[in-house]
C-alpha cells in the first residue's frame, strides 16, 4: 500500500473564531471533496468547534496544536486528550520547534504525550528538526535521529502506523527560507532507515516536510520519495493558497 499523501495546515496562534470559520468554510467548498490525500487543518484550540462544524461532511480532518499527557488535573492552562476528542479532533501536533524552543518542552514529555493521544484514539504528528546552529556543525541526522528515537522506539507496529512525522528543520520555518527538495529527501530518507533499524514499518509511517511550503514550491518536494505531504504554517492562513497546496501535482 502507498502512503496516503497528507497536506496539514498548522494555523499557530492566527484566527479568531471567525476567521476560523470564514478559512475553513473556504477549505471545504475548494479541496473538502479531494481524493487520494488527507488534509488536516490544525486552528487554535478556541476555534476548534467552529473550524468543525464547517468541515462536518466534509473529508477534512481536524488537530489540535498540543495536547498534555495527563487525563485530568490541577494543570491549569493545559488541554487533555479526551477535551480533544470530545472537541472533535482526530490528530494532534506534538513536540512543534516552537513548543521546544519557546515552552521547554522536552523529548520525554513529548514521548508521554504520544503515548496518551495514542491511548485515547488521537493520531500524533510528531515534530522534529534541527537548528541552524546543529545543521552548520554537521549534526542534522543526530539531533533528528535522537528527537524520533525518543518519539518512536518501543511502539509496536500497529502504534508506529498511526503516527505521522514532520520533519521541520527550524531554520526553515516561518524564514521563507524552504530547505531544498534535496535536503530535505536527505534527512527524510535518514529518518525511514532509522524506523527500519528501530524494527518499526518504516515503509507505513508517512514523513510530512515544514518549513516555508508554499504553492511555488510543494510540488518539486512532493516528488521527492521519502516526501509525504506537508506541515504547513504561514501558507495555511488563506484559502487560495493552501488549495494549491493540497492540490499539488508531483
Ligand atoms: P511556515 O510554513 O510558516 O514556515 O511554518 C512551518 C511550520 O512550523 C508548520 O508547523
Amino acid at each position: 500500500m502507498p502512503r496516503t499523501p497528507v497536506l496539514a495546515g498548522n494555523w499557530k496562534m492566527h484566527c479568531t473564531i471567525a476567521e476560523a470559520t470564514a478559512l475553513a468554510d473556504g477549505l471545504a467548498s475548494k479541496v473538502g471533496r479531494v481524493e487520494g490525500r488527507r488534509v488536516i487543518l490544525a486552528p487554535p484550540f478556541t476555534a476548534l468547534g467552529a473550524v468543525r462544524k464547517a468541515i462536518e461532511g466534509t473529508r477534512i480532518e481536524l488537530a489540535a496544536q498540543n495536547v498534555h499527557d495527563q487525563a485530568k488535573g490541577a494543570f491549569t492552562g493545559e488541554i487533555s486528550p479526551a477535551m480533544l476528542v470530545d472537541a472533535g479532533a482526530t490528530s494532534v501536533i506534538l513536540g512543534h520547534s516552537e513548543r521546544r524552543a519557546l515552552f521547554d518542552e522536552g523529548d520525554d514529555f513529548i514521548r508521554r504525550k504520544l503515548e496518551s493521544a495514542l491511548a485515547i484514539g488521537l493520531g500524533p504528528i510528531v515534530c522534529v528538526g534541527e537548528t541552524l546552529a546543529q545543521r552548520d556543525d554537521g549534526r542534522t541526522l543526530a539531533v533528528v535521529s535522537s528527537q524520533v528515537d525518543a518519539a518512536m522506539r518501543g511502539l509496536d507496529a500497529t502504534a508506529a502506523r498511526r503516527v505521522i512525522i514532520a520533519y521541520e528543520p527550524v531554520w526553515a520555518i516561518g524564514t521563507g527560507r524552504v530547505a531544498t527538495r534535496e535536503q530535505a529527501q536527505e534527512v527524510h530518507g535518514q529518518i525511514r532507515a532509522l524506523l527500519q533499524e528501530i524494527g518499526l514499518p518504516a515503509a507505513d509511517v508517512p514523513i510530512l516536510y515544514g518549513g516555508s511550503v508554499k504553492p511555488d514550491n510543494v510540488d518539486g518536494l512532493m516528488a521527492e520519495p521519502d516526501i509525504d505531504g506537508a506541515l504547513v504554517g504561514g501558507a495555511s492562513l488563506e484559502v487560495e493558497g493552501f488549495a494549491r497546496i493540497v492540490e499539488y501535482r508531483a
